[in-house]
Formats: C-alpha cells, sequence, structure tokens
C-alpha cells in the first residue's frame, strides 16, 4: 500500500521506516525542513536503536523516503497517517491539538481516490469526529474514512514495540477502513498479533487509560517505597513479590524518581482536563499527577539529605538525563526539576548523559556538561544516578572514590545492591530501601 505518514518524530519516524519495512511504499512528511533534509542526507535526527539501519535499508530498497510535500504525498496515498505532536497546551494543560487539525484541513485539500486517514496521534476522545468533521468541511467530496490507530510504542525500545506489539487497536466501524488496516498490519497479524477492532472513540479512550494506568502503577510503587525506607522494608523485594501474583505483573514497579517523558505527564494530564469537561473527576489520576509532580522536587531534597541537608557549595555529579535510557528525549525529564532544585538550594551541578546532553542544554543551561561518568564525577561530593543507562550499572567504584572529593553515592534507580555500595566502602542512598547510609 502506499502511505504518507505525517510528521517524522519519534512515533513518525518509526512508524514509517517499520511499515515500509513491511513492504510498503511510505513517504514520511514533515513541516520541518531542517529535519526532512537530515533524513535525506541519511542522518537519523533522533536517538532511537536500531532505527538507522532500518532507515537505510528501506531507502536503498526504495520503499521508504521523506519530504515537506504533504499535498504530494497524499495525494498518492492509499492511506496517511497522522503521527504529529500533541504537547500539553500552555496555560490549561488540554492536549494541544492545532497540529492535528492544522494537518487535518491540509490533508483535506489533497486528497483524491478513497483514502484511510488515521490518527496515530495520542488524541483526546472525540478527536477522530472532529477530524472527520474538518476534512468534510473542507472538502465535501472527499471519499474518506477516519481511523483511530493509537502507538503504543516505547522509545528505546521502539522498533521492537512496533515490530511486535502486545496489541495492535484500531477504532472504525467502517468496512473499507477495516480492511486498509488489516493490508496494513497483515505482517504482523501473520505473526498472530492481536487486531483489535473498536469504536472510534473507545479505541482512543484505550490510549489514554492505558497511559494512566501505567503511570498509576509506577506511582504507587514510589509511594510504597517512601513508606519502606520509614519502616525498614525493601521495595524492590516488595515489587518482586508482588509481581509474581499474575494479576498485577513485574512491569512498572521499579521505584525511581517519578515517571517523566514526552506521554505520561502530558497524557495524564489531558486526561484529568476532558474529564472535567464532562463533569467527571478522575480522582486517582489526579492524585498520580500530584504525587508524581511533588516527587521530583523532592529528589533534590532527598540528595541534600543525605549531604548533611545542606548542599550550598557543594558539587554533585549527575549521571543520566534522559527521562528513560536509550533515548535522547529530555520532554519532562525528571532530571530537570531535580537539577533545578539543587541549584536552587546553591549547589554546583555537573552532569553527564550519553545521548541527551544536545536537548538537556535548552533546559539546564546553567550546569557544566562532561565527557563521561568519571570525568562528571571528578571532584563531587556527591554523584546522583538519575537514569539508568546500561553504562552507569557498571561503574568502576574504585575509580570513583579516587575521584570523588567524598564516596556519596545516591541511586535514585536502585541499580547497584546494598551489600555492594557497603563493600565498596560508599556512603550509599537509594530508594525504598533499608540501609541508607553505611561507612
Ligand atoms: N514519543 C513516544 O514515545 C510516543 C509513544 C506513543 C504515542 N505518542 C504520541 O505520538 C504523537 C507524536 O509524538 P512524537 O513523540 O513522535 O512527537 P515529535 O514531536 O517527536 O514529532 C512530531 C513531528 O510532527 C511534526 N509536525 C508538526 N506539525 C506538522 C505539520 N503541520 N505538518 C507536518 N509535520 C508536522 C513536527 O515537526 C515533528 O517532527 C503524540 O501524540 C504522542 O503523544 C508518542
Amino acid at each position: 500500500m502506499r502511505i504518507a505518514m505525517i510528521g517524522a518524530g519519534y512515533v513518525g519516524l518509526v512508524s514509517g521506516a517499520c511499515l515500509a519495512d513491511f513492504g510498503h511504499e511510505v513517504t514520511c512528511v514533515d513541516k520541518d525542513e531542517s529535519k526532512i533534509a537530515a533524513l535525506i542526507r541519511g542522518e537519523i535526527p533522533i536517538f532511537e536503536p536500531g532505527l538507522d539501519a532500518i532507515v537505510a535499508a528501506n531507502l536503498a530498497g526504495k520503499r521508504l523516503d521523506f519530504t515537506n510535500d504533504l499535498a504530494g504525498s497524499v495525494a498518492e496515498a492509499d492511506a496517511v497517517f497522522i503521527a504529529v505532536g500533541t504537547p500539553s497546551r500552555r496555560g490549561d494543560g488540554h492536549a494541544d491539538l492545532s497540529h492535528v487539525y492544522t494537518v487535518a484541513r491540509e490533508i483535506a485539500k489533497a486528497l483524491t481516490g478513497f483514502t484511510v486517514v488515521v490518527t496515530k496521534s495520542t488524541v483526546p476522545i472525540g478527536t477522530g469526529d472532529e477530524v472527520e468533521r474538518i476534512i468534510r468541511e473542507v472538502n465535501p467530496a472527499a471519499d474518506v474514512v477516519v481511523a483511530s490507530n493509537p502507538e503504543f510504542l516505547r522509545e528505546g525500545a521502539a522498533i521492537r514495540d512496533f515490530k511486535f506489539p502486545d496489541r495492535i487497536v484500531v477504532g472504525t466501524n467502517d468496512e473499507r477502513g477495516r480492511k486498509a488496516l488489516n493490508d496494513i498490519y497483515r505482517p504482523l497479524s501473520l505473526n498472530q498479533v492481536p487486531i483489535m477492532f473498536t469504536e472510534r472513540r473507545t479505541a482512543e479512550m484505550i490510549k489514554y487509560a492505558a497511559n494512566a494506568f501505567l503511570a498509576t502503577k509506577i506511582t504507587f510503587i514510589n509511594e510504597i517505597a517512601d513508606l519502606s525506607e520509614r519502616v525498614g522494608a525493601n521495595v524492590q523485594d516488595v515489587a518482586r513479590g508482588m509481581g509474581m501474583d499474575n494479576r498485577i505483573g513485574t512491569k512498572f514497579l521499579h521505584a525511581g524518581p517519578g515517571f517523566g517523558g514526552s506521554c505520561f505527564p502530558k497524557d495524564t494530564r489531558a486526561l484529568i482536563k476532558l474529564a472535567q469537561d464532562h463533569d467527571v473527576q478522575l480522582r486517582i489520576v489526579e492524585s498520580v499527577l500530584a504525587v508524581n509532580e511533588n516527587r521530583k522536587r523532592a529528589m533534590g531534597r532527598k540528595v541534600s539529605q543525605v549531604l548533611g541537608g545542606n548542599s550550598r557549595g557543594k558539587t554533585i555529579a549527575v549521571l543520566g538525563l534522559t527521562f528513560k535510557p536509550d533515548t535522547d528525549d529530555m520532554r519532562d525529564a525528571p532530571s530537570i526539576p531535580l537539577i533545578t532544585s539543587l541549584l536552587d538550594m546553591g549547589a554546583k551541578v555537573r552532569a553527564y548523559d550519553p545521548a541527551g546532553m544536545e536537548l538537556a542544554r535548552k533546559d539546564l543551561p546553567n550546569i557544566e556538561y562532561c565527557d563521561d561518568a568519571y570525568a562528571c564525577a571528578k571532584g563531587a561530593d556527591a554523584l546522583v544516578i538519575v537514569t539508568e543507562w546500561l553504562q552507569f550499572r557498571a561503574l568502576n567504584l574504585d575509580h570513583l572514590k579516587k575521584v570523588m572529593v567524598k564516596p556519596v553515592i545516591v541511586d535514585l534507580r536502585n541499580v547497584y545492591r546494598l551489600e555492594e555500595m557497603k563493600a565498596a566502602g560508599f556512603i550509599y542512598e537509594s530508594i525504598g530501601r533499608p540501609s541508607r547510609y553505611f561507612s
């Protein structure tokens, strides 16, 4: 099939490249001219493991190309995916749908022949109705079906998630729409991936409900971690013991500095706002968001406590800035409020991240950026592990101890074992585990 993917960001680029890999002819469209120019030169504008190889192979196979020309690619397409951003709207926290609606108008003008327009962006319930209304208003003669196909991939594992998803959700009642989406995902259904067809509004709700639930799981274990610290339990073992219950499952039960990233914060916020517009109060999701927001700066206070309650003039080394490993995405990363709170308390912060430093400079201009973990730790009064990149899981502790002013590690991802840190002679603080201070 001929597919136009509008928006070549984390979701659009990965989806476009993977659909080309399935054998479809895909054109990725973006309004960002420098992004498209880079892609045409063979440069990948984001850090996503494995993406470069898939893009290169499908460019060479002539199944994938890149353009700024939306109208041309839509005119030729059998299916047009909308994968533009839906960030939090400034001021009120609703999902900002301006990109989606702009694109819907442009698509409407360019449609020729029967076309399925598929919303892949995460959008509030009812957005598909509005996209369809806009298209029919702009181009009443268009032969079009508007479907919803929310995306569940995770940055850092995006290719695998796209190619081996737990399920594909498609929202449409239209037979031609169902057939088109079935054809697009046929390579996956051959692998027994379930395709769930449902109403358009239900598909939109599934995405928000899934993200809110996962955010709730994380926040739940974070609160249990705080209590575990006080009462002398070990939250890692608690999570393991809970997770072995099949009704609960082990995933998303890792205590940490609070969730961040390009989806959970904005999507929980948008869901709360949507519910308020319908006179429904989502008390659980509201609490999750509030608890999580508070937690990020609280992590700064936690670091300060380990330093005796006063971090003024102290040098703090931060390892990991992105909201999770294997991405360069800094959107809503917990490192930002954490570091800002340390700076507010008068600390000096130096940081190292394997992929996120270029983007981090915008949000965190007043810190020193280092070339590697040991350069970062040099002369530091404490080292804080914020993102669990693989390379931070096996640091040379003797080397660290030599270069630091004081052997203090605050591990906000619980990547080290307590005994190991004790043996290495570190003052070690982690999340939700009992023995706080050795030495
Ligand atoms: N990032 C994720 O992990 C993830 C996972 C699942 C779902 N989603 C959802 O997918 C959507 C896209 O997210 P993302 O992270 O890829 O965003 P992104 O910001 O990385 O990419 C969006 C792209 O759309 C382009 N764009 C905006 N307006 C345009 C227009 N008028 N014409 C052409 N291109 C335009 C932007 O230039 C940008 O390149 C969001 O709704 C998000 O919630 C994201």
